[in-house]
């Protein structure tokens, strides 16, 4: 039987090598007066661009630049809004990493809130945004967080009482979603790395959830049997315009699990660091990937009550390990393993190499939620699992 779910809406979405040539032409349907969001300049120095920029002039748009150095905080966020407020923008266009479209998302929407946009943060503000926004256009130049397909921004204060934290309303799902893998060919080995484990952290956590669905598992363990083979292929070879595809289509895939099924502890987890200290998200999910699902597989072994989640570490063994006739419980291990493995590969950093030490440990713990893990941790297990990565 499938019991009753909703999904929600996504983006009109353009996917594939080249499709940013559309973008003059989806703009249009707009209008012609453009706010790009981008990031430091990495993007805006190559040759797509110069040559995206020089057709959007030849056709008369006019276009303003807004660059985003960070992870957005509310303080930028509110310094955009009032730099544009009383200009003209038809459509804004987020082109970058996870931190810029989550930029241009949240500048869409309070250009029509105008209030701060600290008050419309969850767990933050005590106002709901009513979801008004000027249309969005999300254009992801890495292959990580999936915003381009999902309702909320993060935005970031770090510090003792540091926050990461979102802005979210079904209406902020951007209206067009550009997804071509060319745009990340330019991507720097540490930030494919990084963005990778976050995006198959998110489709993982998605797959597990206690929240998910028939329609949510599928598309989940879709995008991680194409994941778990591209991203070690784009870390071995980033000219590999394959692999490159396959990782920006599993980050869509996971932009849309996340956002109808939730996430889990490693999620909690890197809400509550990335606001601790200045750690990029990717590295967090990445260096916490393999030790929480290790403790998550042990504590369901011990329970006896899901069945349904170690069925699907036995997928999730299957779909990294194409041995035949494993056990089931072999399986299992065979994706902690891969996952151990990976870690190492990669040379993903220990938390310890951004200034955390064992002081810092019960503090995290204590605001860390398990969010829609398929087992709740207590706050010594949380820190257990910490201690093994620092
Ligand atoms: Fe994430």
């Amino acid at each position: 039987m499938v019991n009753t779910f909703s999904i929600k809406q996504t983006p009109k979405l353009y996917f594939g090598p080249g499709t940013i040539r559309s973008l003059p032409s989806l703009a249009r349907t707009f209008g012609t007066n453009l706010l790009f969001v981008t990031g430091k300049k990495s993007f805006t120095t190559t040759t797509i661009w110069q040559e995206t920029s020089s057709t959007l002039q030849k056709d008369g748009f006019s276009t303003e630049l807004a660059h985003i150095e960070n992870e957005p905080s509310p303080e930028d966020i509110n310094s955009f809004v009032s730099r544009y407020t009383e200009k003209t923008i038809d459509v804004v266009i987020g082109i970058g990493g996870g931190s810029v479209i989550d930029a241009g998302k949240a500048i869409s929407a309070m250009l029509e809130e105008q209030q701060p946009v600290e008050l419309f943060l969850e767990g933050v503000g005590t106002q709901s945004p009513r979801g008004h926004k000027i249309p969005y256009i999300a254009i992801p130049t890495t292959s990580g967080t999936g915003s381009e397909a999902t309702s909320n921004a993060v935005i970031t204060r770090t510090g003792p009482n540091g926050f990461k934290k979102s802005l979210r309303h079904d209406n902020y799902v951007p209206d067009i979603a550009v997804v071509d893998p060319e745009l990340t060919l330019s991507c720097p080995p540490a930030i494919t790395t990084a963005c990778g484990m976050d995006c198959y952290t998110q489709l993982v956590e998605a797959y597990l959830s206690t929240n998910g669905n028939p329609y949510t598992d599928a598309l989940a363990l879709d995008g991680i049997q194409r994941v778990s083979t591209a991203l070690p292929a784009v870390i071995a070879n980033p000219e590999d315009i394959e692999a490159r595809s396959a990782m920006s289509y599993g980050t869509y895939l996971s932009g849309i699990v996340l956002a109808n099924a939730g996430l889990g502890t490693i999620h909690g987890f890197a809400s509550t660091i990335g606001g601790y200290c200045a750690i990029p998200h990717g590295v967090v999910c990445g260096t916490l990937m393999a030790e929480t699902n290790k403790a998550t597989l042990q504590k369901l072994r011990y329970s006896h009550h899901n069945e349904i989640a170690l069925d699907k570490y036995t997928r999730l063994g299957r779909a990294v390990n194409r041995q035949e006739g494993l056990t089931d419980e072999e399986y299992q291990d065979a994706f902690i393993q891969n996952l151990a493995e990976f870690t190492d590969q990669c040379g993903i950093d220990r938390l310890g190499n951004y200034g955390l030490d064992k002081g810092n440990l019960e503090t995290i713990a204590a605001r860390t939620g398990n969010k829609y893990n398929p087992v709740q941790f207590s706050k010594d297990e949380l820190c257990t699992i910490l201690k093994n990565r620092l």
